[in-house]
């Protein structure tokens, strides 16, 4: 089944915004071959080339203002929130290519959206859909819209197939630690030394879109903790945590700051960073027992 024949029976706005990053999105992953050599300097030609994740905002950006659909959109690569001129009503969250400083060794990277209606700058938990597509060996693409969690493949006759409909996140032992173990807080090296103790496998690329997929298709858990000197972490609550936060939890999962769940959490800024541990319901809740006993 194609990607629209699947969003046939959803709100018309939600699935033709879908279809339409997708579209964007085919564009992009051609760019990784023909603008290999993006990097903010001058082609042969005396050109300016653009590094990949501005073009990719850039492309991304022109579509949805184009779109008609969108009235807010919020991107990782833009300082203010843009405002479009537009009779549709959705916010969009942009990460444009979350992993990016991969693409020069050829790891996994991905867009990943978040979708609101009206103001974007919201909790997580009143998003009415997200989605992220991974350019891997594959090009997959993920979403939902409340009703489930369907992945679909870009086929070669340029298609989205569905090829896994209503995943839900299994148990597994494998878990994806950002930080530097040095750093990590008390209550933090707690659980991972017990999740080591219970065997599982670290499994930490550096994508964090692809890290998060391996976990939704295999279970276990993701987490960029905050970390001495750098207590709210790295990743951002808008463009990072919620969206993906949303899938998994969409897929039988849970989110955590370590007190509680990210997707309640309202944003008071683009920019914001957040703890995060996405992943099973059992490592998610191990984590918060650990953070409460360490705050008694
Ligand atoms: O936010 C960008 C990002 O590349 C994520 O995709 C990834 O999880 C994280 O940063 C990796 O950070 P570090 O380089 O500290 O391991």
């Amino acid at each position: 089944m194609k990607l629209e024949q699947h969003l046939a029976g959803c709100d018309a706005d939600l699935a033709k915004l879908i279809l339409r990053i997708g579209e964007s999105c085919k564009k992009i992953k051609n760019g990784f071959a023909s603008r290999q050599s993006c990097s903010d300097t001058e082609n042969i030609y005396g050109e300016k080339q653009m590094a990949l994740d501005k073009w990719a905002d850039e492309t991304l950006i022109a579509d949805l203002r184009a779109s008609g659909l969108v009235k807010y959109l919020a991107s990782e690569e833009q300082p203010e929130i843009l405002e479009f001129d537009s009779k549709g009503s959705l916010g969009v969250t942009l990460d444009p290519l979350d992993g990016s400083s991969l693409i020069g060794v050829n790891l996994a990277v991905g867009t990943i959206v978040g979708i609101f209606r009206g103001n974007v700058l919201a909790p997580g938990n009143t998003m009415v859909g997200a989605m992220y597509v991974l350019y891997g060996p594959l090009t997959t693409l993920t979403y939902t819209v409340k009703k489930g969690v369907h992945e679909f493949v870009l086929g070669p006759e340029g298609d989205y197939v569905l090829q896994e409909e209503n995943i839900r996140i299994p148990e597994g032992k494998i878990y994806a630690p950002g930080a530097a173990r040095k750093d990590y807080l008390a209550f933090h090296r707690k659980w991972i030394e017990a999740l080591e103790s219970e065997g599982y496998k670290v499994r930490f690329s550096g994508s964090f879109v692809a890290d998060v997929h391996q976990i939704l298709h295999k279970g276990g858990v993701f987490t960029y903790p905050g970390y001495a000197g750098k207590e709210k972490g790295k990743l951002r609550i808008l463009f990072e945590g919620n969206p993906m936060g949303f899938i998994v939890t969409q897929a039988g999962g849970a989110t955590s700051t370590g007190t509680g769940e990210i997707l309640a959490v309202k944003p008071d800024s683009l920019s914001q960073r957040i703890p995060i541990y996405i992943g099973g319901k059992k490592e998610i809740q191990l984590v918060e027992k650990y953070r409460k006993e360490a705050s008694i």
